[in-house]
């Protein structure tokens, strides 16, 4: 990118230590900012306070600040599929849904009562299984933005969930997968929900009508299904074909992407699990960030400070990933989910004109909670030649009675950002070596399998305990950076056209499968697998 090439910012930090840059002794003040109840100390990152302030003048100048505004208020931004991305409004307050959404906002008050409502009558015990029996398990099923959101709520949130109701989601077509699900359950007493903004999605389709097929078969009354199945789609039409009650449908409005879903009806299963008060939380908490997010000067701006960073990382510095690392065993899907937000919207290389782009975009995304992690890949990263940026997530209070564990838990993740950074020079490693008893011929051999890179750099969000508005908080940190770095990086963050040509090849793999097909585009290579599933199968 222009910005990155011109000032040739790359040769200098390449060349020195982050742990230099510590001789500025108001660096840690200066570096940590504070928003909606989470603390970003990106001190640990490979640049120094002039570079970060050309970063944030770039970003002045450019129209991001134009575009923020465009998202909130509703422009329609996703230019592919000429549609707006308002997912933000949905945790907004009333008078704010109005203003954007105008006649539209009723229908979102009604879909947010209609949610509250099932989720009361469920906890309340007024909506009751087909044999009257109160629901003890909710099963939901979607793939994609469709599941992720629900998934990793569910995890985060695991200490805020009511009693006697246990939630559980299925995206993956293998039988496997929904075999594993239906031995838990007790047709009875299961609602299901279905969640598919489009209702054609094939995996969503295939497990809704194993479950269906389940379901009938565990029960004499056919009006299970319109009794315990409830949707979340835009697809009313498909829905009423396949059977689910006209009144346990939930709308999903087109100005809201599967991935940024979680906040609409596609969160009933969360809210079904933490209860309608908590929920209301979680919006709150994304709010707090849409606000922090809106109306700080970039130089103070969690989402922005994040996102200048992550592309100085990826465009100036030219690493290709990002690891995450929540040590928090509550945040053990949030890699997954970030997976999906982040690649699914930035993983493309054309402007949002359709030219080909000239720069680096999304970050291959990846990570594990911690102490995990330490145990398989990080040593690729303190050791191997690449050079991975990290975002190391923490709640200082651990959600659980043993202390203990936390404490270490915590210490953990701060050794590891600082080994990372500091890493272990030679001499560091020959002088360890002869203290710890060796030779200097001994210690000299063994020091460059014990010496460590360094100088990788990081962020760490702190916050002091996950509960659903911190969770909320972090979520729109996320999305927010995401769309920046869209911005900025000129393309259309909201489509995602790739993920279309796996399931076209899919349809066609099948119908060959079936001899349905004996048109194909695929490869020898392809054909030859195929027969080898027929010889195994026939
Ligand atoms: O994963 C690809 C995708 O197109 C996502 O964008 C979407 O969230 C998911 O499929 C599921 O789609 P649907 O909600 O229509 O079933």
């Amino acid at each position: 990118m222009d910005f990155f090439e011109q000032n040739d910012l790359t040769t200098k930090a390449n060349s020195r230590s982050i742990i230099s840059l510590f001789n500025n002794a108001s660096r840690v003040q200066n570096f940590t900012v504070k928003a909606a109840n989470l603390c970003l100390d990106y001190s640990k990152q490979n640049i120094d306070e002039a570079e970060l302030k050309a970063l944030v003048s770039w970003a002045e100048a450019s129209n991001l600040s134009k575009s923020i505004q465009a998202m909130f208020f509703g422009e329609k931004i996703n230019n592919t599929e000429n549609r707006a991305v308002l997912h933000s409004v949905l945790r907004s307050p009333l008078n704010i849904k109005q203003k954007v959404l105008g006649e539209q906002a009723q229908d979102v008050l009604q879909t947010e009562q209609k949610m509250a409502e099932i989720v009361n009558n469920v906890h309340q015990g007024k909506l009751l299984g087909i044999t009257n029996k109160k629901i003890t398990d909710v099963l939901a099923i979607g793939i994609g933005g469709s599941y992720y959101g629900v998934k990793v709520g569910l995890s985060a949130l695991k200490p805020y969930h009511v009693p006697n109701l246990s939630v559980h989601v299925l995206a993956n077509i293998d039988g496997a997968a929904v075999a594993e699900k239906l031995e838990k359950l007790n047709a009875e007493t299961t609602l299901v929900i279905i969640i598919s903004k489009t209702f054609t999605t094939q995996e969503t389709m295939l497990n809704a009508k194993a479950v269906k097929e389940w379901m009938t078969s565990q029960s004499s009354s056919k009006k299970i299904i319109e009794k315990q199945w409830f949707a979340v789609s835009s697809n009313i039409k498909k829905v009423k074909e396949f059977g689910i009650n006209e009144s346990h449908i939930l709308p999903m409005w087109d100005w809201v992407g599967g991935r940024f879903s979680i906040w609409s009806a596609v969160g009933l299963p969360l809210a079904l699990a933490i209860g309608n008060e908590n929920f209301s939380k979680f919006k709150q908490g994304a709010y707090a960030m849409d606000q922090h997010f809106q109306q700080t000067p970039f130089d103070q701006n969690m989402p922005i400070l994040m996102a200048l960073i992550g592309m100085w990382n990826r465009n100036a510095l030219k690493y290709p990933s990002l690891a995450v690392l929540p040590y928090d065993h509550a945040l053990r899907a949030l890699p997954g989910y970030l997976q999906q937000t982040d690649m699914e919207s930035n993983g493309k290389s054309v402007s949002k004109e359709g030219k080909k782009l000239c720069w680096e975009t999304a970050p291959i995304v990846f990570g594990q909670e911690g102490t995990n992690g330490q145990h398989a890949f990080m040593q690729l990263m303190h050791q191997s030649d690449d050079i991975i940026p990290t975002d190391f997530i923490v709640a200082l209070q651990g959600s659980s009675q043993y202390q203990e564990n936390h404490k270490i838990l915590v210490a953990n993740c701060f050794a590891q950002s600082e080994a990372l950074m500091q890493g272990k020079t030679s001499q560091q490693a020959i002088d360890e070596l002869i203290h710890s008893g060796l030779g200097s011929d001994e210690a000299a051999n063994l020091a460059p399998h014990k010496t460590m890179k360094g100088n990788t750099p990081s962020n760490t969000l702190l916050m002091a305990e996950l509960t659903p508005e911190t969770f909320g908080s972090l979520l729109a940190l996320y999305e927010h950076k995401i769309f920046v770095q869209g911005v900025m990086w000129q393309l259309n963050s909201y489509d995602q056209w790739g993920v279309e040509l796996g399931k076209k090849l899919g349809n066609e793999i099948l119908a060959v499968m079936d001899n349905a097909s004996s048109s194909h585009s695929l490869s020898a290579s392809t054909i030859s697998l195929i027969k080898a599933f027929d010889e195994k199968s026939n």
